[in-house]
């Protein structure tokens, strides 16, 4: 028995218990506990606890967790010295890419796939990714290396790494928002993408890299970037009507909006507003939310009778703006934070592992002839 569904639409592939979303009525959950709950209650840390454990820890687990995260942000120096090598025009995402598959080579056992060393090399993977985003943006500006600073949470000290200077508690809160809130998704593409190369019993560095290459596409992870590039050519609100009516009639697409699954707003998209707007405000950037609003308001008008709402990624680029990030470190953002969801989901498979392996039809010919090379 074979059924086919172009892009696997509706294809149940897994089962878990890190995230549930229901996409007609806008919900996601992690463990069963509501997305706005955790955005408003809960720290990145403990976000990461619940999602490889599936339960909330006690404080003391969730000192020990936050602890054992916070020795492991310094890279080896085998990377660090890597980096001051790179191409300073190298793309971030395909530099973060490239260093998640080279932290394996500084691995005595990165083959051990009991779920114990998975959890163990995600944990370094988890806490070392934001040096390595930091340490090249520092790179590539010609500046030193800000050494890891294991006071501070998982967002401030990817910012002070950055910047060389303690974000304030407003920004790094606003920054552990936005991890908190991209940290899973169900079987996305980039986490399936994970789950399919752990099931060979590869291993999670091979598992995370894959998840890495997927994210980066303007379709999935990618559209932060996109909605940014969209915001910065419209000039002002009063041009984003003609900028939108234009693109729906070219039948292009407004990055930020659509997908798979919801049919309804993204409650992502609804955190994110929340926090895009107190931010604009806050950091002179009102124009850019009040932009991005009446593009909602527009395909609100034009498209949602066909389920197309704002995703996680429409907000996101306002925010990651305000934050003081650049635009290509968006979807590395992205990815600092879906780490935890893809690491939860590879302890899961190992946890129950069988090999992904659907077929194809094929619909090539049969019986061809093998014509000599010399008279095609
Ligand atoms: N703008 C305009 N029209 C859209 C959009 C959009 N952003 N998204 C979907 N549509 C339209 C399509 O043109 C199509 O219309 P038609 O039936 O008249 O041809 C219809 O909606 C269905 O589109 P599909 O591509 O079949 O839907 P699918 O489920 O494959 O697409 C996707 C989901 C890829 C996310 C799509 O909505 C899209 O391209 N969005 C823009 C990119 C984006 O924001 N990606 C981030 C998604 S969230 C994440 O991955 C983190």
């Amino acid at each position: 028995m074979t059924t086919f569904s172009k892009g696997l639409e509706g294809v149940v592939a897994a089962e878990t218990e890190t995230s549930y979303i229901d996409g007609t009525a806008g919900i996601l959950e992690y463990v069963g506990i509501p997305i706005g709950e955790l955005a408003s209650k809960s720290t990145f840390e403990e976000t990461v606890f619940l999602l490889w454990n599936r339960r909330l820890p006690t404080k003391t687990e969730l000192a020990s967790f936050t602890s054992e995260l916070r020795s492991r942000y310094e890279l080896p120096e085998g990377i660090a010295g890597r980096i001051k090598h790179l191409p300073k025009d190298a793309q971030p995402m395909h530099m973060l890419r490239t260093m998640v598959s080279a932290l394996a080579m500084h691995d005595p056992s990165p083959n051990d796939n009991t779920v114990e060393a998975a959890r163990d090399k995600s944990l370094n993977i988890l806490a070392q990714a934001p040096s390595i985003v930091a340490c090249f943006d520092r790179h590539r500006r010609g500046e030193e290396f800000v050494k890891p600073d294991p006071s501070l949470s998982f967002s401030e000290n990817f910012m002070y790494m950055l910047n060389a200077k303690k974000p304030t508690p407003a920004m790094a809160r606003a920054f552990d928002i936005c991890m908190i809130t991209h940290a899973d998704h169900g079987l996305n593409n980039s986490t399936f993408a994970a789950r399919v190369i752990i099931s060979t019993l590869s291993d999670v560095y091979s598992a995370l890299t894959g998840a890495i290459g997927s994210l980066r596409g303007p379709l999935h992870g990618g559209a932060n970037e996109g909605v940014m590039r969209m915001l910065n050519e419209i000039d002002s609100v009063d041009d984003a009507e003609a900028y939108v009516m234009g693109k729906l009639e070219r039948k292009e697409r407004i990055m930020g909006f659509g997908h798979r699954v919801y049919k309804a707003k993204d409650p992502r998209a609804t955190e994110l507003m929340a926090l895009a707007k107190q931010l604009a405000d806050d950091t002179g950037n009102t124009d850019l939310y009040l932009k991005s609003h009446a593009i909602e308001e527009i395909m609100e008008r034009e498209v949602a009778s066909k389920g197309i709402y704002p995703n996680v990624d429409f907000y996101s680029a306002t925010t990651y703006h305000c934050i003081g990030l650049k635009l290509d470190l968006f979807t590395p953002m992205f990815a600092l934070s879906r780490i935890a969801g893809w690491a939860g989901h590879v302890i899961e498979q190992l946890g129950d592992n069988r090999l992904f392996r659907p077929t194809v039809n094929y619909v090539g010919p049969h019986d061809a002839p093998y014509v000599p090379i010399d008279q095609r």
